[in-house]
């Protein structure tokens, strides 16, 4: 297999690029604005379909030879998109049964992008012809280096609720569970009538009069995701045959909250992970209230981490960021000066080997015509494009870089299926979200300039155990859905030494959502001494003290910790009072199991992770003052290179001796940072 970063000497940057919306004079600027700016790789054809085949089978690649040739000449290498991530009008016109249908029965129509079913037989056989016809005629193209399988797979079509996909999610089911009463056990149907005599009755979860059966949402939510993987794995195996030796992606969106797709599972599947990522600014409107963020660059920090743990460790690509403001949400901020250069350098720093933006060109019409891009609507005589200009620089430094990866001593394990499972309809507290207590855990390590890894639990179906051992620390934040393995995992895991920090609702239901009886958490009971008899979530705006003072939120509940546990904090007041929240107890492998049963404030929450930190010998990434993102990155062959962002709004320092690849000039012993300001130190050796 080629690399897909052959052939570039510097880091990878570049963007989706969509020459087919302007004309020839503005693709030749491009090619010499690519070349001011050092773009090195260029995704083209993403949503090409319509021109590269106007009618069934009549393909048009006259026009995009030139695109290919041209990107070549100009030494520009290109991720080739399968372009089968928009359906063309005629398919939508001849087979309307190829378009999804929502939870309301309602056929979406033709008019905007990705309206497909990804059950539609009708759209697989299509779109693998299109995918056969490319890689045929490109597959030895010079300029190729990566193939790009559609386009975020799921971003609109995550589920379909017409009658094909009801006919796949039953041989799914009947797959999964071979004997109809084998799911009626899963899906504890005999609660409400809802017993099936044959696979024949089940339906989609589509609209129904009150609650769902929760894990016939669920199972349909996993069926959803590897349907879609199906169409991955399908326009995968065709470019496999005709071009074995080409890697291939497909860029994911892993952010910290509300994917449809399970990547973890999905990452095992890539030649190269790659992913899009944008900032989510918090507004006021309650429909974007919920998935907004206080400090979107600290959810781009763990975002981050967390597609290097999608990617087992290994380096990935960013495939799409934005330069600017996006042109998607109630209001779109643009970005001050400096800060995409922080934010791409944020994403090197936890393991892309290359940075690459939507888009290349501002679109004058479209949808998407007020989306930032490198070159914006102003043209090259702009800050905008100055800055690229800067950073596609700075990317050409820090070719030294490529390959190395990051490793922390400390873990967050994360799972989508429990972001799924508590996306539900009827639980204990619509305020618990799978990652909101994972992202204030992985934000006061960062305070303490604590690294930290987040892994997926699909991302390792067959060495969880040993992976989470090789960490001195274990957080297990909300892990809701705990199934036997993972919970052996975790058991392992502190039985070899790892301390394990677990939070309140975790482990409190199986693979099927049926809860471990006895007192909760049953994955968790043994390894840490609590038994929890009721819970007793917080209401918005009411705060839960504890008798150190600290101000929890979101959840209290009713617990018991046996005598060879030390209770840390007690709820101080209302009817848990007096119950333990905040406990730890020494494993015979000498490791601490601690629990965490409420939300703490970021104070307490920074001085308890701080407390697990300094009880498992987990030091600092280096010494900084301020709030300054430190990330270390290692070379096999013992290189280092410290990345020191400061995201604050005064000057920091940082204890680092070696080179700075931003401002090319010695430092050392102390690195002064201004605000807003980076470095990337190529560490001085111990051994000289
Ligand atoms: C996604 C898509 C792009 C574009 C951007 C806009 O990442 O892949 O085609 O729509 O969003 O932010």
């Amino acid at each position: 297999m080629r690399r897909w970063s052959e052939g570039q000497p510097g880091l990878a940057f570049g963007a989706d690029y969509n020459p087919e919306q302007w004309p020839a004079e503005v693709r030749r600027e491009d090619l010499r604005l690519m070349g001011r700016a050092g773009v090195t790789l260029v995704s083209v054809g993403i949503f090409s379909w319509g021109l590269l085949e106007p009618e069934p089978d009549r393909f048009e690649f006259g026009w995009f030879d030139e695109v290919l040739d041209d990107l070549h000449g100009a030494g520009i290498g290109v991720s080739l998109a399968t372009a089968t991530a928009s359906e063309p009008a005629w398919l939508a016109q001849r087979w309307p049964e190829a378009l999804r249908v929502d939870a309301d029965g309602v056929r979406v129509r033709f008019g905007s992008r990705q309206s497909w079913c990804p059950s539609s037989p009708v759209y697989r056989e299509r779109s693998l012809r299109l995918v056969q016809a490319l890689a045929e005629r490109y597959g030895q193209h010079p300029a190729l280096r990566l193939w790009h399988v559609s386009n975020e797979l799921g971003c609109h079509n995550p589920r379909c609720c017409c009658d094909t996909s009801a006919a796949a999610f039953r041989a799914w089911l009947t797959r999964r569970y071979g004997d109809v009463e084998a799911l009626n056990a899963a899906w504890a149907t005999a609660f409400w009538s809802q017993h099936y005599t044959t696979f024949e009755q089940v339906d989609v979860p589509a609209r129904t009069s009150t609650l769902k059966n929760p894990t016939h949402v669920l199972d349909f939510a996993r069926f959803s995701s590897d349907e879609l993987l199906g169409q991955f794995l399908a326009e995968k195996g065709v470019l496999r045959r005709i071009t074995p030796d080409v890697p291939v992606t497909t860029n994911f969106m892993v952010g910290s909250q509300l994917n449809p797709l399970d990547y973890g599972r999905w990452g095992l599947d890539q030649d190269v992970v790659s992913n899009d990522h944008y900032l989510i600014h918090r507004h006021g409107d309650p429909e974007h209230g919920g998935i907004g963020y206080d400090d979107p660059r600290a959810e781009l920090a763990y975002s981050a981490d967390l597609i290097r743990g999608v990617a087992r460790g290994n380096p990935w690509l960013l495939m799409e960021h934005s330069t600017s403001a996006v042109n998607w949400q109630p209001v779109n901020v643009a970005k001050p000066a400096g800060q995409m250069l922080q934010d791409s350098l944020s994403h090197v720093a936890r393991g892309a080997d290359g940075v690459c933006f939507f888009q290349w060109r501002a679109s004058a019409g479209g949808a998407e015509q007020w989306h930032s891009a490198l070159v914006p609507h102003a043209g090259e005589d702009s800050d905008r494009f100055r800055e690229v200009v800067d950073l596609g620089q700075l990317l050409g430094r820090l070719g030294e870089l490529r390959g190395s990866t990051v490793h922390n001593d400390v873990v967050l394990l994360v799972d989508w299926q429990n972001s799924w499972a508590l996306g539900g309809e009827s639980l204990p507290s619509h305020r618990v979200r799978h990652a909101d207590l994972a992202l204030r855990i992985h934000g006061a390590l960062r305070a303490a300039h604590v690294g930290a890894d987040v892994v997926p639990v699909t991302a390792h179906p067959d060495d969880l155990a040993a992976v989470l051992s090789s960490y001195r620390v274990l957080v297990v934040p909300t892990l809701y859905l705990t199934d036997a393995t993972t919970a052996a995992a975790v058991r392992a895991a502190a039985d070899a030494g790892t301390h394990v920090l677990v939070t309140y609702l975790s482990g409190i239901v199986d693979e099927h959502l049926h809860v471990g009886l006895g007192g909760y958490p049953g994955a968790f009971r043994e390894l840490l001494g609590i038994r929890v008899e009721e819970f007793h979530p917080l209401p918005d705006g009411v705060a839960g003290l504890l008798d150190d003072g600290t101000v929890g939120d979101v959840w209290a509940e009713v617990a018991t910790a046996s005598d060879d546990v030390e209770v840390l904090a007690r709820y101080a007041e209302g009817a848990t009072a007096g119950r333990p929240a905040l406990t730890r107890r020494t494993l015979p492998s000498g490791a601490v199991a601690w629990y965490l049963g409420t939300s703490p404030d970021d104070e307490h929450l920074e001085t308890l992770l701080r407390d697990v930190c300094t009880a498992a010998g987990v030091r600092p990434v280096a010494q900084a003052s301020g709030p300054v993102d430190l990330v270390r990155r290692r070379s096999a062959d013992g290189c280092s290179w410290l990345f020191a962002l400061n995201h604050g709004s005064e000057a920091a320092t940082v204890s680092v001796r070696g080179h700075d690849l931003v401002s090319d000039r010695a430092v050392g012993p102390q690195l002064d940072l201004a605000p807003g300001a980076s470095a990337v130190v190529r560490e001085d050796r111990a051994d000289g």
